[in-house]
C-alpha cells in the first residue's frame, strides 16, 4: 500500500516538472526563429549590397564604352576593336557592340559569336528603347552579372553595348559570409539549447525539493525543513513553507495540548459521578446520605454541562463565526449582569459597588460584552474573601472606554498571571474546583476581548487583590442603542 502511494506520488513530481523543459524548448524554439530571420536578413543586405555595388561598376563600365564608341565615326567591328584594344582596364567576359538596328558590330566571344547578326538579348532589347539595364544572377559562388545600356553620338542612338561578367572571387566572398553567418548562428543556438538545458534541469532539481520537503510535511512530519541554497524565488518559497511548517508545529502542538486538558477536565467530573453513584449502589445508606451524594452528582453534572457550554463557545472563537457587531452602551449590559450574579455575591457576603460613565458606546456583539462582563465579575466574587468588595468601574480615557473589576480578594501570584488567560490554567484548582471552575472564563474572555478589538490587563497582589482592566475603542455615534 504504502509502495503504491509513493510511486503515484513519484510519477505526479515527475509530470510536474516536465513544464521547466516545455518552458526552455518555447525559449529555444524563439531563439531559433529569431536567428533564423537574422540569418535570412543578413543574407539578403549582404546580397543587396553585392548587387548594388556590381550593378553600379557594370553600368559605369558600359558607359565609359558607350562614350569611347559614340565618338567613333563609322561604327563597324574594325573601329569598335580598335578602340576597345585601347580601353585596358575593361574586364569583362563578354563584350558586344549592336548599332541602331540591333545587329552585333563586335562580339567578344570566339565562339558563337552573334556578329553580324541580330541580337536578341531581353538586355539589348530594353537597352534599344533607351534604357539602362541591369540583371543579376547568383548561384553557388558565382555572379553572373549582365548591364546593357544604349550609346548616343549628337543626341541620337546609334547602338547599344552589352556586357556580361562571371565574379567568382566575389561570389566565394559572399558565400564565405553567408556561411560564417550561418556557423555563427549555429553556435548561438547550440549555447542556448545547451543554457536552457542546464537552467530547466538545474530549477526542476531544486523544484523536486520543494516538492519531496511539501511531501514529506504533508505526511505529518512539521519538523521537517526546506533547505535551499541560493538567493531566488525558490528560497523565498522554501523559507515561506519553513515558517507556516514553524506555525503548524505550534498548531498542532496546542491543539494536542487543548485536547489532552479537554479530556482531562472532563473526566474528573464523570469519575466523581461514577464514584459516587457506585458508593449509593454498594453501600447501605440513610436516606439523608443519598441525597447528599445524588446532589453532589447533580453538581457534577451541572458542571460537567458548564463546561461543555464553555468548550462550545471556545470552539465557536476559533472558528472565527462572524457574528453581528453593534453599537452599545456598556453600562445597561454591566447592571445586567450585576443583577444576575448579585444572589450569588449575597450568598459569599461580598459587595458589589458600581461606578459606570453612561456615555459609553462601543462596537461590539452584544453577547460578547455580556460574557465577557459575566466572567469577570464572577470571579471578582469566587476568588474574594467573606466580607470583601468588588468595584465595576468605567470612565472613558481618550478614545477608549475603561471597564475596571477591582476585588478585594486572593490576589493571584506574580508567576500565576502570565498563565491565567490560557485554558483551562487556575492557580487553586481545589478551590477552582470547589467553586464550579473549568479554567475557561478567562480565555474567553481575553479571545472575545481580542475579537471585538479591545485589550485586558490584569494587575494583582496577593491576599490584596486583583484589577482586571478591559478597554475598547469608543465609537462616538448620534444614535446609540440601549
Ligand atoms: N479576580 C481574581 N482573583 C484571584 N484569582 C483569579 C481572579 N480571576 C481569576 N483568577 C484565577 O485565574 C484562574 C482562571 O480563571 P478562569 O479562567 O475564570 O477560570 P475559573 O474561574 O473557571 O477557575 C482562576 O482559577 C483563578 O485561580
Ligand atoms: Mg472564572
Amino acid at each position: 500500500m504504502l509502495a503504491i502511494t509513493s510511486e503515484s506520488k513519484s510519477t505526479s513530481v515527475r509530470r510536474h516538472g516536465k513544464s521547466q523543459f516545455r518552458y526552455a524548448s518555447i525559449y529555444v524554439l524563439i531563439t531559433f526563429v529569431a536567428l533564423i530571420f537574422l540569418n535570412i536578413y543578413c543574407a539578403k543586405t549582404s546580397q543587396t549590397l553585392f548587387y548594388q555595388s556590381k550593378k553600379a561598376a557594370m553600368l559605369e563600365r558600359c558607359q565609359v564604352t558607350a562614350s569611347e564608341i559614340a565618338e567613333l565615326e563609322v561604327l563597324s567591328h574594325a573601329t569598335v576593336s580598335e578602340a576597345i584594344s585601347q580601353m585596358h582596364t575593361l574586364k569583362v567576359n563578354r563584350l558586344i557592340i549592336t548599332n541602331q538596328s540591333g545587329v552585333a558590330v563586335y562580339d567578344s566571344a570566339e565562339q558563337n559569336s552573334t556578329r553580324g547578326e541580330y541580337v536578341l538579348f531581353p538586355e539589348i532589347v530594353t537597352a534599344a528603347s533607351g534604357n539602362n539595364v541591369f540583371s543579376w544572377n547568383y548561384r553557388a559562388g558565382t555572379m553572373l552579372s549582365r548591364a546593357a545600356v544604349p550609346v548616343y553620338a549628337y543626341g541620337t542612338m546609334i547602338g547599344c553595348v552589352y556586357m556580361t561578367e562571371y565574379d567568382i572571387s566575389q561570389g566565394a566572398l559572399l558565400q564565405s559570409l553567408l556561411q560564417n553567418i550561418f556557423s555563427i548562428t549555429l553556435v548561438l543556438e547550440i549555447i542556448v539549447v545547451i543554457f536552457s538545458l542546464f537552467f530547466a534541469l538545474a530549477f526542476s532539481k531544486r523544484m523536486q525539493k520543494i516538492q519531496t520537503s511539501m511531501r514529506i510535511i504533508r505526511e505529518g512530519n512539521y519538523s521537517h525543513k526546506v533547505t535551499l541554497n541560493g538567493r531566488d524565488e525558490l528560497t523565498f518559497l522554501a523559507t515561506e513553507i519553513n515558517n507556516l511548517t514553524d506555525r503548524l508545529q505550534v498548531a498542532e502542538a496546542e491543539r494536542r495540548q487543548f485536547v489532552s486538558d479537554a479530556s482531562h477536565e472532563l473526566k474528573t467530573p464523570l469519575a466523581s459521578i461514577k464514584l459516587l453513584s457506585d458508593s449509593i449502589l454498594q453501600n447501605e445508606m440513610d436516606m439523608e446520605t443519598t441525597r447528599e451524594f445524588v446532589g453532589d452528582i447533580g453538581n457534577e453534572a451541572d458542571r460537567l454541562n458548564r463546561m461543555t457550554q464553555e468548550l462550545l463557545s471556545l470552539s465557536r472563537i476559533d472558528a472565527a463565526l462572524e457574528q453581528e457587531r453593534e453599537i452599545l452602551n456598556i453600562a445597561p449590559t454591566v447592571r445586567r449582569v450585576v443583577r444576575m450574579l448579585s444572589g450569588i455575591a449575597q450568598k459569599a457576603d461580598i459587595t458589589i459597588e458600581l461606578t459606570l460613565e453612561e456615555n459609553c458606546p462601543i462596537l461590539i456583539v452584544e453577547d460578547d460584552l455580556y460574557q465577557i462582563a459575566f466572567n469577570l465579575v464572577e470571579n471578582g466574587i469566587k476568588y474574594n474573601l467573606p466580607g470583601g468588595k468588588l468595584t465595576v468601574s468605567l470612565h472613558r480615557c481618550e478614545d477608549n472606554a475603561l471597564l475596571q473589576f477591582s476585588d478585594t480578594g486572593v490576589g493571584i501570584p506574580e508567576d500565576a498571571i502570565s498563565h491565567i488567560f490560557e485554558r483551562f490554567y487556575r492557580v487553586d484548582k481545589a478551590r477552582s474546583r470547589k467553586t464550579g471552575g473549568s479554567g475557561l472564563g478567562l480565555a474567553i474572555v481575553r479571545s472575545m476581548v481580542e475579537r471585538n478589538q479591545g485589550q485586558i490587563q490584569v494587575e494583582s497582589t496577593v491576599g490584596q487583590g486583583s484589577v482586571f482592566t478591559v478597554s475598547f475603542p469608543i465609537f462616538d455615534t448620534e444614535e446609540v442603542s440601549e
